[in-house]
């Protein structure tokens, strides 16, 4: 396994269990009635998607892939009904062609869309669907400070390795890209405003996903002092408000594709 080694922490990851899942839930929406006999979950995290999908088709055997052991761990556990598989979907391929792949805050992970997303229609039977979303959250400042931390010189010693979540293409790239290999694509963006509590809930959000590689790179004695900076830039970025809830306006990109 490469860039995506387990960093994933079930527990700190399902801390805002209820906005994630909001726009898993909305893309879901999205992909049409019918009977799929063969749906993948791609990048699964703790399953509990793959069991609103078996929900959704309980006829359809449902597939979860992550390359998180600890992701997985809690997945097998949680949602016996489904099966999961360990895998690196940057070179992951089915046994077979695929009736549903869906595909939630994962593939924003990976690089090399423009070889990925054709790769991934490659996987479909003729009249079904790609639905994919992924976080656009890359000129926010919840990332950028990430970035600025990594380069400065208390940090970046350690963190020169660090893979770097690659930018994923615009809405406009996704369609030049997909358009020619689809029947109906419909591609949109949401802002979610979403409603963080507790103290530092926007650095506590981030420490469960796109801070996670370089917490894991930091040795021991680093990690407190990047946090607290990081947590610090948070609060001048997005202040908590005297009701005690912190704004946090997120993102989010969409595809849903037919072949
Ligand atoms: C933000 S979580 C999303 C989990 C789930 N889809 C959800 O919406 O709750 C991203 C997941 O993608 C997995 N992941 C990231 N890169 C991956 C890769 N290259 N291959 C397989 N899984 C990957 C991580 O292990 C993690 O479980």
């Amino acid at each position: 396994m490469n860039a995506t080694t387990d960093f994933w922490d079930a527990k700190q990851y399902m801390h805002f269990g209820n906005e994630r899942l909001r726009p898993a839930l909305d893309l879901l929406a999205y992909v049409p009635e019918q009977e799929p006999q063969r749906v993948v979950d791609l990048g699964c995290g703790t399953g509990n998607i793959a069991a609103l999908l078996k929900a959704r088709w309980p006829a359809a055997d449902v597939l979860g892939v992550d390359s998180s052991a600890n992701m997985l761990e809690a997945a097998a556990a949680a949602v016996p009904e489904c099966r999961f598989e360990r895998a690196d979907l940057a070179r992951w391929q089915p046994e077979g062609l695929l009736d549903v792949i869906y595909s939630n805050a994962t593939l924003q992970w990976l690089p090399d869309h423009p070889t990925l997303f054709p790769r991934l229609l490659s996987f479909l039977r003729g009249g079904s669907w790609l639905a994919v979303q992924m976080p656009a959250m890359h000129d926010a400042p919840l990332r950028k400070m990430q970035l600025e931390l990594a380069r400065s010189p208390s940090f970046a010693p350690y963190l020169r390795g660090v893979p770097q979540q690659p930018s994923i293409l615009s809405a406009e790239n996704y369609y030049d890209l997909l358009s020619s290999r689809t029947g109906k694509l419909d591609i949109w963006e949401t802002t979610y405003l979403h409603t963080l509590r507790g103290a530092d809930a926007v650095a506590e959000w981030a420490a469960g996903t796109s801070l996670r590689p370089y917490l894991d790179a930091l040795p021991e004695d680093k990690r407190a002092p990047f946090r607290t900076a990081y947590a610090e830039a948070m609060r001048d970025a997005y202040p908590q408000r005297e009701n005690g809830v912190t704004l946090l306006p997120f993102k989010r990109l969409f595809i849903v594709a037919n072949v």
